[in-house]
């Protein structure tokens, strides 16, 4: 399922706004990898042109290239909602559908692509919330409503959501900057669990857990206001947190600016 992301030369705007410049970065299969970096450096625009959710807002546009498993989601002929299955996101705050059931919160995506088999529903929706650790906790409780959970419980929610529908790749923007340090912990498990089967990126303002979560760390930065963000360097979490290339990052990770 795990699929690689090569990104070539990408370039994001918008409207004449350069947002980021020029990134190059592989991301690999089964795999955390982190992006880090000072507020306003491109950290959820890239993240967001990954899944092509960057050319939904009115004005926004790409230049460059997002290869997945070397086929590019850009490409003339390619179905946007089809590269959104494929590579799922899941956002800063826990959005689900706070009126719908917890089952149906689950199993949304695949009523909206049409499923209809009670008995695959329902094994759908026990497989995802077991892979997102939260079906103990709410078992007994499917037909309650989604926002009647906990910040934590309706961040795994939304992370069943994702998976429940296959997809090959897992996008997180900050998916623990809601939530208290034990349901903190709780998503950074699970994180790791789930890179056995899935790709993940993670955008995180937290270095400790970039440092606990991912193998790969991405530091983006600015060069100032009104300038694009790019990527200063990628390389394994261990050496970006001990030994990084540049002094930019080093400064950026021992917190003297950011
Ligand atoms: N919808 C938008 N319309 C116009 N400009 C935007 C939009 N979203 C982001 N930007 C601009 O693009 C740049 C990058 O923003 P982005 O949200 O990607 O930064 P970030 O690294 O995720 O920051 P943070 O850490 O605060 O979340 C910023 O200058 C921001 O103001
Ligand atoms: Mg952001």
């Amino acid at each position: 399922m795990a699929k690689r992301i090569d990104i070539k030369g990408l370039n994001l705007y918008y409207g004449r706004f350069h947002a980021v410049d020029n990134v190059t970065l592989s991301i690999p299969p089964r795999n955390v990898t982190a992006f880090i970096g000072p507020s306003g450096c491109g950290k959820s625009t890239v993240l967001r042109s990954l899944n092509r959710m960057h050319e939904v807002i009115p004005g926004a546009t790409v230049d460059g290239k997002v290869l997945l498993d070397g086929e590019d989601i850009y490409d003339a002929g390619v179905d946007p909602v089809e590269v959104r299955r494929t590579i799922g996101m899941v956002f800063q705050r826990p959005n689900p559908f706070p009126t719908m059931s917890i089952r149906d919160n689950v199993v949304a995506g695949l009523k909206l692509a049409g499923v209809r088999s009670k008995s695959r529903l329902e094994e759908v929706c026990e497989r995802s919330l077991r892979g997102a650790n939260l079906w103990e906790e709410v078992k007994d409780r499917l037909d309650r409503p989604g926002g009647g959970l906990s910040g934590g419980q309706q961040q795994r929610l939304c992370i069943a959501r994702a998976i429940a529908v296959q997809p090959d790749v897992l996008l997180m923007d900050e998916p623990c900057s809601a939530l208290d340090p034990i349901s903190t912990l709780a998503i950074e498990d699970l994180i790791t669990e789930l890179k056995k089967d899935y790709t993940i990126v993670i955008v995180t303002h937290n270095m400790q857990q970039a440092a606990r979560v991912s193998d790969m760390t991405a530091f983006f930065n600015l060069s100032g206001v009104g300038r694009p963000g790019q990527l200063v360097e990628a390389d394994d979490t261990e050496k970006i947190f001990s030994n990084p290339g540049k002094k930019e990052t080093e400064d950026y990770i021992s917190g003297r600016f950011g």
